[in-house]
């Protein structure tokens, strides 16, 4: 693998081989070691989980990390993105993991980059988060053995969700069961490549194995799109009385950040149901297979 830029440049065997590497690295006590190898770090856009997960995968892999503070960095005096990159590379960086508001940024940079670099896309605009959806599938997975046959339910602002369209992709390319999109008309996707869409929690939550919801993202929303916040809770949040429409033991996924009391309530993001904690557990045993893939 050179980059992982979308899950639409993998195979399905590539998918399936990454997961038990991810599964084999979580198991297991001791690690690879390559340790003349660098990662670089570079978010445009805030991070917590991504961002440390990266750098904990590639120092669990024995490498050194480097987390270029790109609000510090030269580009405030005017260098191109593509000169950082090619200015990483000289220095001997092997890997840029990159996260951008600009859909698209992480393969333009790549396209751009010198041969001897591997870049990682942690999240582009809407567009996508192929490390995401990975580490959300692995976790269905270890749950759900007879993932072909699940109902998986997303709920939340799936237009403006990366997470939601990486999911959607990697659905389609495992045919992994029945996939639907809950969330109100302006939120939901314009076009649908793969599953379906409704309005109706209960309608979209019923007998469902998996349900996901996703962080209400203001900072995406257009002009128009803003809603009222309680009426959206009203409608679409996770709660006790709104997972009971799911089967009795579906489990709760979020890719987080979480804005508990909003999409998600206490009790459930907390609750016996909820993955929420092993999702980013398995974000870093996903990434050091993601890493390992590049650099063998
Ligand atoms: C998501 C992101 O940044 O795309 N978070 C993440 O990476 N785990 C989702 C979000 O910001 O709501």
């Amino acid at each position: 693998m050179k980059h992982c830029l979308d899950v639409n440049e993998l195979s399905y065997d590539a998918v399936i081989r990454l997961i038990e590497r991810a599964l084999v690295f979580k198991h297991a006590t001791v690690w690879p070691a390559y340790p003349r190898k660098i990662l670089a770090n570079l978010f445009y856009e805030n991070s917590t989980r991504t961002r440390v997960s990266f750098e904990l995968a590639a120092k669990h892999l024995g490498m050194s990390v480097v987390n270029v503070d790109v609000a510090r960095s030269s580009e405030q005096k005017g260098e191109q993105q593509a000169d950082t990159i090619k200015t990483l590379a000289s220095m001997g960086v092997d890997i840029a993991v990159i996260r951008h508001s600009e859909a698209g940024m992480p393969k333009t940079l790549a396209d751009s980059a010198p041969q001897n670099m591997h870049v990682i896309n942690a999240g582009d605009g809407a567009h996508a988060h192929p490390t995401q959806a990975l580490l959300d599938v692995m976790t269905i997975m270890e749950h759900k053995p007879q993932w072909p046959d699940l109902k998986i339910a997303v709920v939340g602002d799936i237009r403006h969700s990366r997470v939601a369209h990486s999911l959607q992709a990697l659905c389609q390319l495992l045919k992994m069961g029945e996939l639907v999109f809950v969330g109100p008309e302006s939120w939901l996707p314009t076009a649908m490549p793969y599953g379906r869409a409704t309005t109706s929690l209960s309608e979209g939550l019923a007998g469902a194995d998996v349900v996901m919801t996703l962080r209400v993202q203001q900072e995406r929303l257009l002009a128009g799109e803003h809603l009222d916040l309680s009426r959206y809770r009203q409608d679409y949040a996770l709660t006790q009385a709104t997972l009971a429409y799911a089967k009795p033991d579906a489990i709760v996924m979020h890719p987080g950040p979480l804005n508990r009391g909003i999409e998600i309530d206490n009790d459930v993001a907390d609750g016996p149901q909820s993955c929420i904690w092993q999702q980013v557990h398995n974000g870093v045993f996903m990434r050091m297979a993601i890493i390992e893939a590049l650099l063998v």
